[in-house]
């Protein structure tokens, strides 16, 4: 693993931290939870963490010191030949130090000992409160024990910034180093898109379809899926988050799958719709036709300088007038944008950030206007129609629910869909079913 970039993003929130005045950062990795009695959940960095150290280990802490001589320090579990017997290896303090690039590292069992040393005397506390409430005790203590020193002359830091919103803001626009690992988990998820359009047959179940993601993220060496799958047939298209996957595919009804890996900590998140039978029936199409209609509109919206909204208005705009044309809402086309009507069929919105979480770290709005994108942000680009059954629909239409979703950067003078192996138009999906 190139650790360079890394250690350049800890430069950077230094850098940062000095020129708001200094101080000391604390920034550690999750937690490990039960799943049931002894068994753990699969471990998983915390995003910000791995963001700075790229250390893979539980029980492991970052501190950073801004300042005249600025210092990064880790510390993690000590090696121990036992353990390392039953739960595999380890790296150590001297190894960690070593090859992640710290100034120094300590057993993680000193943290609470070093710490109120580590803040004494300085004028800032660098850490986001309220997310871990077993760290958020150890800080309270550690503080409290720099306060009882007061009159042996130390002072605790007398200001806290929430470290998370620096890192958010860095976090937005992704670094080479990052770009490089979207393209590749975008590259794998659409890969598993074509396996699944080949696997998929009526009277197999939809979880035999997820079974198909999870073997080909696994084959092209992902962790894990970076969300639940959704595969969802006929009528349970129309449930957003359907994670059930347990229901027969029917002959003439469309399956919405939405899946995305995580490669190397980051995730891509793509949607695709298409017919179980392999054949879009005319109404399908009509509805599908639509949601292309508006994906690619949106799609086109995303360019520098374009308000982060761009993407969602041109997309509600297509799909609204087609949802006029097509006879499931009565109005004009910007009286139903105004009123919101158009959310009876289209109740999300079209784009969220991109990045190691799925619903990635940024800000949707910067002093009360939306985000201007810039290139090395990542978005989706989702718009969907969900037609439920209902007296006032036409027949043809129930239970359809159609989503298209890609991943998208932001490049100097435009966009790359890094998800654009996936099969999207209706003569690409059916040929790639027929294979
Ligand atoms: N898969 C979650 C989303 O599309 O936002
Ligand atoms: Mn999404
Ligand atoms: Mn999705």
């Amino acid at each position: 693993m190139d650790l360079l970039p890394f250690r350049n993003r800890r430069q950077r929130l230094l850098d940062r931290m000095t020129a708001s005045g200094g101080g000391v950062a604390v920034i550690p990795t999750a937690a490990e939870h039960i799943r049931n009695r002894d068994t753990h959940f699969p471990f998983r960095a915390d995003s910000y963490f791995h963001y700075l150290t790229g250390f893979p280990e539980p029980e492991a802490v970052l501190v950073l010191v801004a300042g005249n001589t600025p210092q990064t320090l880790l510390f993690c579990r000590e090696k121990d030949a036992q353990k390392e017997i039953w739960d595999g290896f380890r790296y150590g303090p001297a190894a960690a130090r070593e090859i992640f690039g710290f100034d120094a590292a300590h057993p993680i069992a000193e943290f609470d000992a070093k710490l109120p040393d580590l803040l004494a005397d300085q004028p800032a506390l660098w850490y986001s409160l309220g997310f871990e409430a077993d760290w958020d005790a150890r800080i309270v203590k550690a503080m409290n024990a720099v306060r009882a020193q007061t009159r042996a002359g130390k002072r605790a830091p007398s200001v806290t910034h929430d470290v998370r919103a620096v890192l958010d803001a860095m976090r937005l626009i992704k670094d080479e180093h990052e770009i490089a690992l979207l393209r590749r988990a975008a590259q794998i998820a659409a890969s598993a898109h074509r396996r699944a359009m080949r696997a998929t047959a009526p009277g197999k179940y939809e979880y035999e379809i997820e079974a198909e993601f999870l073997h080909e993220f696994r084959r092209q060496g992902c962790q894990a899926p970076a969300y639940p799958p959704i595969v969802a047939s006929g009528a349970n298209a129309c449930i957003l988050h359907y994670v059930a996957n347990d229901q027969p595919l029917e002959d003439g009804r469309l399956l919405l799958i939405d899946a995305g890996c995580e490669f190397a900590g980051y995730a891509s998140d793509i949607t695709r719709t298409f017919p179980v039978s392999g054949r879009f029936t005319g109404p399908q199409a009509d509805l599908y036709e639509l949601v292309l209609d508006a994906q690619t509109a949106a799609i086109t919206a995303v360019e520098p300088g374009a308000s982060f909204l761009a993407p969602h208005e041109a997309a509600l705009r297509v799909l609204v007038q087609g949802m006029i044309d097509l006879k499931l809402l009565v109005g004009s086309r910007d009286g139903l944008i105004e009123s919101e009507a158009y959310k009876r069929f289209y109740m999300h919105r079209t784009s969220h950030w991109l990045g190691l979480d799925v619903h990635d770290a940024g800000e949707y709005r910067q002093n009360d206007a939306w985000t201007t994108l810039q290139a090395g942000m990542t978005l989706t680009v989702e718009p969907g129609l969900y037609v439920r059954a209902a007296d006032d629909v036409p027949a043809a239409f129930h239970d359809i629910g159609i989503r298209i979703e890609d991943d998208v950067l932001v490049t100097t003078n435009g966009r790359e869909v890094l998800s654009r192996d996936a099969p999207k138009t209706i003569a690409e999906i059916e040929a790639e079913m027929k294979r």
